[in-house]
This record gives structure tokens, sequence and C-alpha cells, in this order.
């Protein structure tokens, strides 16, 4: 791994090693993925003003967040049914984000049981569910991460509808599976990701087996099934009710919804498009972050994903106001580059890369960056009157209740 040198290497080794068809599930995203790729661009348009002649003897990279003191700013964020990029993936994941002081956040959807997760690395961990058309189902989840030892509950908020994802509609990687025979004949031709997954039990839904039916097409038709597109903002008020650690809502892109999530007792807010995976031409997530930090208005932290791909990303989202930030394609693609190596080389990078820009901007730590060190090249441009409007809108909808 020592010679991938950037996130940029990890994602061509790993479109190298793995089929197209579970490439394409990690690295795609929604319609024309015009959100996916302005989730990175964006970055561009950023650019950091550093400081000359401050010498930074003893930069610190670390944050805390949740009273758990981490390594760097940089969290794993959820995705599900990882264990196709690499067999027992999820344990892989939380071993490296483990040594590396960061803390994975675990999928609801993932391919190992979320017990199992907890026990294979020391290192803090949250869980990641939605709010299912099945309450019960719902609540149960959130008592077993509670018991397993997670400390936060990220309840994601943005998926009412499954997302239209064309390269996985090509390739047949669907619900059920309709593989074309060109995707199974590339499929064939990738060795070592063959004979890794011939030689691991079969994948499926595991935190779901209890509840729904045990083989992989019945749970994967049954999950699509609990899909709720009536969840609103008193639900979330019924599950802040059920949990009593720390509770993270995950989808926010509105500085409305940011207001009235707090009002609903969230911990923390989360801004995320979702990688882009659901609905295209959204903002990027770096573009609305200042404007939901101005609504939070450090009540409690924001924290962010979509797009990071380099240590320089982590600090222009720290300067424009979030405690730290999540990475999600970054660490499949690591994993499907080299395994729990792949991982730890990610971590390594982007650890590089933020010490770096630290030090040539004469940073100590990242609590020094703020709004004054860095120049929008292209400010997002919101509409005109859009706080006003949003006020008295806001307003007629009658708050979190
Ligand atoms: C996701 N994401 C996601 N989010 C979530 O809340 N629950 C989930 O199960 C998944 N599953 C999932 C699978 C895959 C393959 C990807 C790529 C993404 C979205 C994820 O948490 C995150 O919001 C984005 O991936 C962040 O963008 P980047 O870092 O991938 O650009």
């Amino acid at each position: 791994m020592n010679n991938a040198y950037s996130i940029a290497d990890l994602r061509s080794r790993a479109q190298r090693r793995l089929p197209r068809v579970v490439f394409d599930y990690i690295d795609g995203a929604a319609d024309q993925e015009i959100t996916a790729t302005q989730n990175v661009r964006a970055f561009a348009e950023i650019a950091l003003l550093p400081h000359m002649l401050r010498p930074t003897p003893d930069c610190d990279t670390g944050v805390e967040i949740f009273s758990d003191r981490l390594a760097m700013p940089v969290l794993v964020t959820p995705t599900g049914f990882t264990g196709i990029v690499w067999p027992r993936g999820e344990a892989a994941v939380a071993r490296a984000a483990s040594a590396a002081g960061s803390v994975m956040v675990v999928s609801a959807a993932s391919s190992l049981s979320m017990e199992e997760i907890a026990q294979s690395s020391p290192g803090p961990k949250w869980f990641q569910q939605f709010i299912y058309k099945d309450r019960g189902v719902t609540l149960d989840l959130a008592a077993r991460a509670e018991a397993a030892g997670y400390k936060a509950l990220v309840v994601t908020v943005d998926v009412p509808a499954p997302g239209k994802r064309f390269r996985d509609l090509r390739n047949g990687f669907t619900v059920p599976p309709s593989l074309t025979i060109s995707s199974g004949l590339d499929m064939m031709r990738r060795f070592g990701w063959l004979r890794q997954m011939a030689s691991q039990p079969r994948i499926s839904f595991p935190n779901f087996e209890g509840y729904g039916s045990s083989g992989l097409l019945d749970i994967g038709e049954w999950l699509n099934g609990l899909i709720d597109p009536t969840v609103q903002w008193r639900d979330l008020e019924w599950l802040r009710q059920h949990w009593s650690g720390p509770l993270v809502i995950k989808g926010i892109m509105h500085p409305d919804d940011a207001r009235l999530a707090i009002e609903v007792g969230v911990d923390a807010v989360m801004v995320s498009n979702h990688g882009g995976r659901q609905l295209d031409t959204e903002p990027a997530t770096v573009e609305v972050l200042p404007r939901i930090v101005e609504a939070v208005d450090d009540r409690v932290p924001v924290i962010v994903d979509g797009g990071i791909r380099r240590g320089s990303d982590v600090l222009k989202c720290l300067a424009l106001g979030a405690r730290c930030c999540l990475i999600g394609r970054p660490y499949l693609w690591g994993l499907g580059a080299g395994g729990e190596a792949g991982v730890t080389r990610v971590f390594d990078i982007l650890k590089d890369e933020l010490a770096r820009a630290l030090a040539h901007g004469g940073w100590n730590s990242i609590n020094q960056v703020s709004r004054r060190d860095i120049a929008l090249r292209q400010a997002f441009p919101w509409p005109a009157g859009f706080d006003s409007e949003a006020t008295s809108q806001g307003k007629q909808q009658g708050g979190a209740a």
C-alpha cells in the first residue's frame, strides 16, 4: 500500500481489483451524478489563506466529540453491504478506524451483525439506522445498539424513497439481482476478489435476520419494504424519547431543518446528501455547511460528509465551522484495494495531508483554523431574500410538532 500516495490512487486500485458491479455500487450515485461530482468539485472552489512565519512545533490534529478524544477529525460514515467489497469488510474497517483513533459509524445494513462489529475493535462506534415502517424493529435495533456498546445513534432522514442509480440498474445490481451477461463475465475475471468471496459464507444483512426471512434475496426485498415515506419530525421526537445517548440526525441540507432538529433535541447535526446517491442536483454539502453552522449557532456540533478526498478538504470543513467530518467512498476504495491495510492507508494519507496543510498554513491545531483563513472563489448563491422567506415558512409549518 505504501506506493498509493493519494485517495485517488486507492480508487484506481480498487477499480482494477473489484468487479465492475461492485466498484460501481460503491462509486456510483443517483441520476446524472451531478451532486456526487459537485461534492468533490466544490472543495476546489475554496481557497486556504496561509499565515507565514508562524511555526507549528506541536501541531495537534485531535478533536473531541461526545466526550471521546479522537486523534483526527475524520470519522467513518455508514455504508451498507460492505462485505461485498472485502470478506468481513466491516471488521477490517473497524480495526483500521480504531487504530487510527477514529470513530466508525456502523450501518444497520452491514454485512456482519452490529454485535460482531462492536466486538471486533476497541475503538468508539456509533450505530446508524432509519425510522422504519415497523416501529418495533426501529426500537429493537436501537436497544441492541445500546446493549452492544454503541455510543451514539445516527438516524438517517434522507431516504423517503430509494435513489435511482443508473450504474446499478445497468449492471443488474438490483433487488432482486438481474446481473447482465457482461457484468457476470467481468466478475469471473476478477480472480482475487472471486476467490475471497467464494471462501466466505454467503453475505447477508444479519442485523435484520431475526425479523424478516433469512435468505439474502428475501431480506433485500423486505428491507426495501421497510422504507417509510411517511416519516416526519414527530417520529424523530418519538425516537428521541427512546434513546438516551447522543442522537445525530444525518442528511440535513437546509438551515431550517437544522433548526427543527435542534428543537427535537438532537445532539449533533450531520450535513449530508448521502454522497449524491439520493436526490441528484442537490448542492454540495460544503456549499450549504456555512448556512447550517449559522443556523445551529453553536448549540450542538455540526458534522459533515460528502466529497472529502484530501486532508485540505478536512481543514476547509473545519474552517467553515464543522466539528469534524466523515468519509465514505475513500475507505471503501481503500478496502477494495487492500482490505484493512488499504483502510489504514486511507487514514495515514488523510492524516499526513492534514498535518502538512496545518504546517503550511501556520496553524498549530485544528481549532486555530477559522472563516478568516479561507476565501470562497465562487460563493454558493442562495436565493435572494432566502432568510426572511425561510423564517416565515418555518413558522407556517408549525416547527417540530
Ligand atoms: C452509503 N451511504 C449510506 N448512508 C446511510 O445513512 N446508510 C447506509 O447504509 C449507507 N450506505 C451507503 C453505501 C455506499 C456504498 C455508499 C457509497 C454510501 C451514504 C454515506 O453514509 C455517506 O453519506 C456518503 O458516502 C458520503 O459521501 P462520500 O464520502 O462517499 O463522498
